[in-house]
């Protein structure tokens, strides 16, 4: 079977790649490396470097393909309410694209990277996939109505589909070719800003008010290996016609405190931080309810939080 993977030079999508053609895919590559690099392009891949607002790029990504992967997309939350209409062109506008030239591939099979950002601030927790969305940011919004785009595509197309809402995506991959990792720049992500902290530069914590056991933000982290299991187990589990939504987490909370130490017992010393302002846009607390990811696709994340901050520090060296 070949793969189209969007997105494929980046965090995510680099090491659902590499895990794919281990296990004996045929890959694509279409990614304008505006955010992945170059250099993660694997031999033995096809990679065709354009943008999913091109819709010549997207065919000639497409051809030979059975099934899409689709990672391509803006994906910080803060750009996106600087940004509001980027994040709709490249996600919206381009998704719709990339289903359009499916449509006319004859493609049906669609895995996309949807964002726990589509629920907002949860009513409860853990959360469930039928809890209401209503995203508090650009970025969820778009990632809400690609979803939604994809219901209506399944119905009116009979496209199989199946949208996994991520929730806080962590570690690394150590692949045949070295790490893979978050390269991001700026990087606003928690755990590779506490693994770089240093007493000249301690890492904020965004808030030490919140309603929480310690009074840090409580988030689900998970492991980018699991997070491309879920992947594969999902493109396997695709039916016709059928559009089905996952959450993918650990299913368990931790609060920033809770991550330092992780990190800090990994690093060796205690890491420096320094209390700092709430994060404007930030929920108190994010735990996914896994359990219909782990019921329809039996899925089971491995790797818990000292994996993931070990994982990102050997990835540094
Ligand atoms: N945080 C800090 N200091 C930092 C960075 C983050 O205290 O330097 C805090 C944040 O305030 C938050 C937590 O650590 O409470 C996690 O923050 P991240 O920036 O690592 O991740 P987010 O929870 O903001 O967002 C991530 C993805 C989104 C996705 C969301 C869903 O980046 O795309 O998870 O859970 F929508």
């Amino acid at each position: 079977m070949r793969v189209l993977v969007t997105g494929g030079t980046g965090y995510v999508g680099s090491t659902a790649v590499d895990i794919l053609l281990t296990k004996g895919y045929s890959i694509s590559i279409l990614d304008d490396c505006s955010m992945g690099h170059s250099d993660n392009v694997p031999t033995g891949a096809n990679f065709v470097q354009g943008s999913l607002l091109n819709p010549d790029d997207i065919a000639r990504a497409l051809v030979d393909c059975d099934a899409v992967m689709h990672f391509a997309g803006k994906s910080l939350v803060g750009e996106s309410v600087e940004k509001p209409d980027l994040y709709h062109s490249v996600n919206v506008d381009g998704s719709r694209n990339l289903l359009d030239q499916m449509h006319v591939a004859g493609i049906k099979n669609l895995v996309f990277s949807s964002s726990a950002a589509t629920y907002g601030e949860p009513r409860q927790v853990p959360i469930k996939e039928d809890a209401p969305t209503q995203p508090t940011n650009p970025y969820g919004a778009t990632k809400l109505a690609i979803d939604q785009m994809i219901t209506a595509e399944s119905k009116a197309r009979g496209i199989a589909a199946a949208s996994l809402r991520y929730f806080n995506v962590a570690g690394a991959l150590k692949s045949s070719r070295g790490w893979l990792a978050e390269r991001h720049n700026p990087e606003t992500h928690l755990i590779p800003n506490v693994l770089r902290s240093t007493p000249e530069n301690p890492v904020k914590i965004f808030g030490t008010d919140w309603p929480t056991a310690d009074g840090t933000c409580v988030r689900d982290y998970v492991h980018v290996v699991d997070l491309i299991d879920a992947h594969i187990k999902a493109l396997l589990s695709l039916q016709l016609g059928v559009h089905e939504i996952y959450n993918l987490g650990s299913g368990d909370g931790y609060s920033v405190r809770q991550v330092v130490a992780a990190a800090s017992a990994a690093i060796g010393y205690e890491i420096p931080t320094i209390d700092s302002p709430r994060r404007a846009g930030d929920p108190a607390v994010l735990i996914a309810d896994i359990s219909k990811a782990e019921e329809k696709l039996g899925w089971v994340p491995t790797h818990d939080i000292q994996a993931m901050v070990s994982d990102t520090l050997a990835s540094f060296s």
